[in-house]
């Protein structure tokens, strides 16, 4: 069995030095159906021993379950590891699909003490802003968040699905380490402001969903079909119906570079994120979720995957053909701000 390590890079202008790639734990806990606990557990394990030391999670996911599930995880391995929580996304318990947002300093402060709470921790190393909301000057947000990092209960600063100049403007009041939005080969909308915007800063980019939620992998085709009744991605857009078959027969160049490098399509898939670091010169973490050792072993080999200039000139033509909106709801993402 592999022992390989995967490679390390800084997040941030100062550090701390991380895998290059990180795990999403939101499905451990949330949105992708039933979970085999154990599994998960060995899952964080093996991806540990793989130089995975990037964890990523959030309140909402769960309603702090997923913090609570992190928790003896983090704790055995605290000086090993960074963890990443975020706040600022509010769940209606009487309405599943329902979410609100928050960003004023009462909520965040409140936040903040759940957090270390469930995840039971002296400190957050990365505490991300979730979700924007505009009524709420971003200098007042980053401000609050300041203060957490003043007081020694965070120790970087991020933010999810941002504008390039809400970035600068956050930048400004408080060093931003990270910025994480979607960014995948189907997702490319953050190349219009936020990705340069965090080159120029020297801000690292989390790429979130960098799998497409797991449809780049062709482990589903449509949905409506294919997953169950509670899971997440049957309300996206692009998941189902014509838009589902369309967007499916996309994925014939993928499977064809795979074949060539006797690899998988989720592995070109994320090889082409970790490509775009040094096509756009700034540090690329991206963090694809996995609640399986099998996949968290095929995600890590990929960053030994090296597509050539031509094969990610072809992959680049895929992102233009895609149909349908990435949430049913775009105001919920930086494109809708733009
Ligand atoms: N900031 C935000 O707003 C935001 C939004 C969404 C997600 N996130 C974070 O980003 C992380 C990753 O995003 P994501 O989970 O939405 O999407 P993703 O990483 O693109 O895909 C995850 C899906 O792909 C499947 N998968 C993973 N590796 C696979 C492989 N090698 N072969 C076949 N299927 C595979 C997973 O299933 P199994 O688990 O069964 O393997 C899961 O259903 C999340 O865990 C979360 O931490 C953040």
């Amino acid at each position: 069995m592999s022992t390989t390590k995967i490679d390390t890079a800084t997040l941030g202008s100062t550090g701390p030095r991380i895998g290059i790639q990180g795990l999403g734990c939101m499905g451990m806990s949330f949105a992708y159906g039933p979970t085999d606990a154990d599994e998960a557990r060995a899952t964080l394990e093996r991806a540990l021993e793989l130089g995975v030391t990037f964890y990523d999670t959030a309140d909402m996911y769960g309603s702090g379950e997923n913090e609570t599930f992190l928790s003896p995880f983090v704790r055995a391995h605290r000086d090993e590891i960074t963890i990443a929580t975020k706040f600022g996304i509010v769940l209606d318990p009487d309405d599943p699909a329902a979410r609100g947002v928050r960003n004023d300093r009462p909520y965040i402060r409140e936040s903040v003490e759940g957090s270390l709470r469930r995840l039971g921790v002296d400190v957050i190393d990365l505490y991300y802003m979730h979700r924007r909301d505009p009524q709420v000057p971003i200098e007042d947000t980053v401000g609050a968040m300041a203060e957490l990092v003043a007081e020694g209960k965070v120790r970087q600063l991020g933010l999810s699905e941002v504008t390039g100049a809400e970035l600068r403007a956050a930048h400004a009041v408080h060093p931003i380490a990270a910025v994480q939005s979607e960014w995948s080969l189907f997702s490319r909308d953050v190349e219009r402001t936020a990705v340069p915007a965090a080159g120029e800063l020297g801000v690292a980019f989390v790429p979130y969903s960098p799998l497409g939620r797991g449809f780049l992998t062709g482990s589903f085709a449509n949905a409506a079909t294919d997953l169950t009744a509670d899971d997440f991605r049957r309300g996206q857009p692009r998941f189902t119906g014509e838009n589902a078959a369309a967007n499916a027969a996309l994925l014939e160049p993928i499977r064809r570079i795979a074949a060539a490098h006797d690899a998988t399509p989720g592995q070109i898939a994320l090889a082409w994120v970790h490509a775009q670091a040094s096509a756009r010169g700034l540090t690329v973490i991206p963090i694809p979720g996995t609640r399986r050792r099998t996949r968290v072993e095929e995600n890590t080999a990929a960053t030994r995957v090296a597509l050539t200039a031509a094969e990610l000139a072809e992959l680049d033509t895929i992102a233009g053909r895609v149909t349908g909106d990435r949430y049913a709801d775009m105001s919920f993402t930086s494109a809708g701000r733009e």
